[in-house]
């Protein structure tokens, strides 16, 4: 599987973002709790600078509570970050960021001085939702294609608190391939550029690695095969994916893997640790 950014549109949104960061004064980062490291924007460690940052391990309620709390203490050992476990039904504890983010400006800050607090995630990592949520009623729409570009947003929240919204053409980390293929098991690169075998493999690996049971209970198998592709088989008897002669319907089968993987049915599982 191949895949690559243009270096003109990288130039363009990183130009668009340093633009879009002169008044902010603090940054808020969605990176999916699955994946908290492949999911997080590699531009942003330059892009804030000294701003304090919070970070939102969005979606937590898909990763493993256990990883995410190491995860934000892992995060929160950075100088000027703070990190926050969320999900999308929390709605009390989503507006409670904003008080967050205000108690993570500078005490001698000018009172009068609004907070230009700047809102960046990759594409599906769950922004636009978590910004419906602030604002309390629908204002972007949520959907879930990757890449789908908007106009830069200044979203008036309270009287002295703005987020400005970029558009989602921040690409993510592409290299390694661990984490491209933790992107693609999360939903953050369009499935059409992908091979859905690969990616599979890929969360079938690191499933079977630390979350066998998980595995075991959901496909119902006694045992697990030694290898991902053995285990991609003893799924395809489960579930109807096999041909005549036992050959594999890979497409089917794969389709099955990282499909209950992203919806949260295999169980709550996190890709990477810190
Ligand atoms: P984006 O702006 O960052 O691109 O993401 P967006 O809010 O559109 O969310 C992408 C998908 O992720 C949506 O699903 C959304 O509902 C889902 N999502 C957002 N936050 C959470 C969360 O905390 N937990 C879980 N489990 N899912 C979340 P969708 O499939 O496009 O639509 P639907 O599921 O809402 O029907």
């Amino acid at each position: 599987m191949s895949l690559s950014w243009f270096p003109g549109h990288m130039n363009k949104a990183k130009r668009e973002i340093a633009k879009a960061m002169g008044r902010v004064n603090l940054v808020v980062e969605l990176v999916d709790a699955r994946a908290p490291f492949s999911t997080s924007n590699p531009l942003i460690p330059d892009l804030r600078g000294d701003r304090p940052t919070l970070t939102v391990l969005n979606k937590s309620d898909l990763a493993d509570a256990d990883a995410t709390a190491r995860w934000v203490r892992h995060m929160e050992a950075q100088p000027g970050v703070r990190a926050v476990a969320l999900h999308r039904e929390q709605v009390r504890e989503a507006k409670g960021l904003i008080r967050l983010g205000r108690s993570m400006l500078p005490a001698d800050r000018s009172r009068d001085k609004a907070i230009h607090a700047v809102i960046l995630g990759i594409p599906n990592v769950g922004k636009s939702t978590l910004i419906n949520t602030l604002v309390g009623r629908t204002i972007a729409k949520a959907a879930n294609k990757p890449a789908v570009t908007r106009a830069q947003q200044r979203i008036q929240l309270g009287k002295d608190f703005v987020l400005i919204d970029t558009p989602g053409f921040l690409w993510p980390r592409l290299e390694p391939r661990e984490c491209a293929m933790n992107l693609a098991a999360t939903g953050a690169i369009a499935d059409a550029r992908l091979d859905l075998e690969e990616v599979a493999l890929h969360v079938l690996q690191r499933v079977s690695e630390r979350y066998p049971e998980a595995l075991k209970r959901r496909f119902k198998l006694t045992d697990l095969e030694a290898s991902p592709e053995g285990i991609l088989r003893q799924i395809a008897g489960k579930r109807g994916a096999l041909r005549k002669g036992g050959v594999v319907d890979v497409q089917k089968v794969s389709e099955v893997v990282v499909f209950e993987f992203r919806q949260g049915k295999i169980g709550r599982i996190t890709l990477e640790m810190p």
